[in-house]
């Protein structure tokens, strides 16, 4: 291992001090959602260590196909090989140092580095080398590889020499998101933010929907999980579980797997079990078929669909990733450090492969469900992170019946930052 990484994995005495001094079931100490020396360590102990999700395998169709993604210092690409199959490497030139390619994505037939010509092919193997001696050893100098996973056409890549586990997550990530058809889709829409907050912040607010009713005006319409046990009425209490039990008994008869009961989480994650994956499909309010602006289906079935009313696919995996699928589009979230308060953000809007623009959909009426939703959370998140940096921040307590898994997420978090 070089020296850096080396050095970098222990916890400074101040950042630990900093960790420790966390009370529990309440928010972090300010200067863990925005110190530079916090924010390398996220990078050390969460960002260098889990699957992160990169993309989608429809977005390289053809081999040499490739797009680029930074997590913090590190560049990576993500590229179809000769033979169709997904591969990552580090963007690095093995000569001196070189990036080796500037665009965010397009397609190459082989990695030439820009500064002396050394070229790479497809899988990061060195395939020349100019004015190096006979005994010059090019298999020694192949691009860094990175470890990748192609689920369903979910792409998963990490940057560890020894990556944690996937087969669990790819036999979940699999059986839900097989018949939603992601390999035989293509994307509709990227838009990409730069939101001035923590990733964690970013985070927290995903996991919970405690701010939905007042922030949300149209996910609302859409979906039950705004109320909660506490506070819900008999009447709509028995609404929900109607409109669930009749979907899910659906869903079984025609295949669709629904649930995530089978890891018996609790939570979303699971931090005393490290479980850093889930998904489940959700019922959606009776007279909405899609995540749109009025329940309607906006663009052909997806995938295996053969009905509409497959309620919405909700995958999410730790540190990065979030999906929300309905009968006829895909959102995906990806989530990339961008610096101690800022987080790069990438929205993609899949549709299936065939359906075409002005025919079969229009994006005025695929995007607005998920673009308000998304940009209306970025708001909450950026402004969370200004009052966190007031002098007069304090942490703060979550709510049990609303926030617990937020907790979960810190306690999750904490989890990672203590591991050796
Ligand atoms: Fe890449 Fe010299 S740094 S060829
Ligand atoms: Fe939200």
């Amino acid at each position: 291992m070089d020296p850096k990484h080396h050095d970098s994995l222990s916890v400074s005495p101040r950042v630990q001090r900093l960790l420790s001094s966390h009370r529990p079931a309440h928010t972090l100490e300010g200067e863990l959602y925005r110190d530079p020396e916090v924010y390398q360590c996220d990078l050390e102990k969460v960002w260098r260590r889990g699957w992160l999700f990169a993309g989608h395998s429809c977005e390289i169709p053809e081999a040499g196909d490739y797009f680029a993604m930074n997590v913090g210092d590190d560049s990576i690409l993500v590229v179809r090989d000769e033979s169709g199959r997904i591969q990552a490497m580090h963007n690095v030139c093995r000569h001196r140092g070189s990036l080796l390619c500037d665009e965010p994505c397009g397609r190459v037939k082989k990695w030439v580095c820009p500064y002396h010509r050394w070229a790479y092919d497809l899988t990061g193997r060195l395939i020349h080398a100019p004015a190096m001696p006979d005994s010059f050893d090019r298999t020694s100098h192949g691009m860094k590889t990175v470890s990748v996973h192609d689920v369903e056409g979910l792409i998963f890549v990490c940057l560890a020499e020894e990556p944690p586990a996937f087969a669990e997550a790819f036999e979940l990530f699999g059986a839900l998101a097989k018949p939603q058809g992601f390999r035989k889709a293509k994307i509709a829409k990227i838009v990409d933010y730069h939101v001035k907050a923590n990733w964690k912040l970013v985070w927290e607010n995903n996991r919970e929907c405690f701010h939905c009713n007042s922030n949300h005006p149209q996910y609302i319409k859409a979906n039950f999980d705004h109320y909660n046990i506490d506070d819900t009425s008999p009447q709509i209490r028995a609404e929900m579980e109607a409109a669930v039990k009749r979907s899910e008994a659906r869903w079984a008869a025609s295949g669709l797997a629904v649930s995530h009961k089978q890891t018996g989480m609790t939570t979303f994650p699971d931090a005393e079990r490290n479980i850093w994956y889930s998904a489940n499909r959700t019922a959606l309010v009776d007279g909405y078929l899609s995540e749109t602006m009025d329940g309607k289906q906006v663009a052909p079935l997806m995938g295996d669909y053969r009905d509409a009313d497959v309620g919405t696919l909700r995958m999410r995996a730790l540190p990065n990733f979030w999906n929300h699928s309905s009968c006829d589009h895909g959102v995906s979230t990806r989530l990339l450090p961008a610096g101690p308060e800022a987080t790069s953000v990438r929205v993609y809007w899949l549709v299936d492969k065939d359906a075409v623009e002005g025919r079969d959909y229009e994006l005025s009426a695929l995007m607005p469900f998920w673009q308000l939703t998304s940009e209306q959370d970025w708001i909450i998140c950026e402004r969370q992170q200004r009052g966190i940096s007031s002098s007069a921040y304090a942490p703060g307590p979550y709510s049990p019946y609303k926030e617990y898994n937020v907790d979960a997420f810190i306690r999750w978090y904490l989890k990672q930052m203590e591991s050796k």
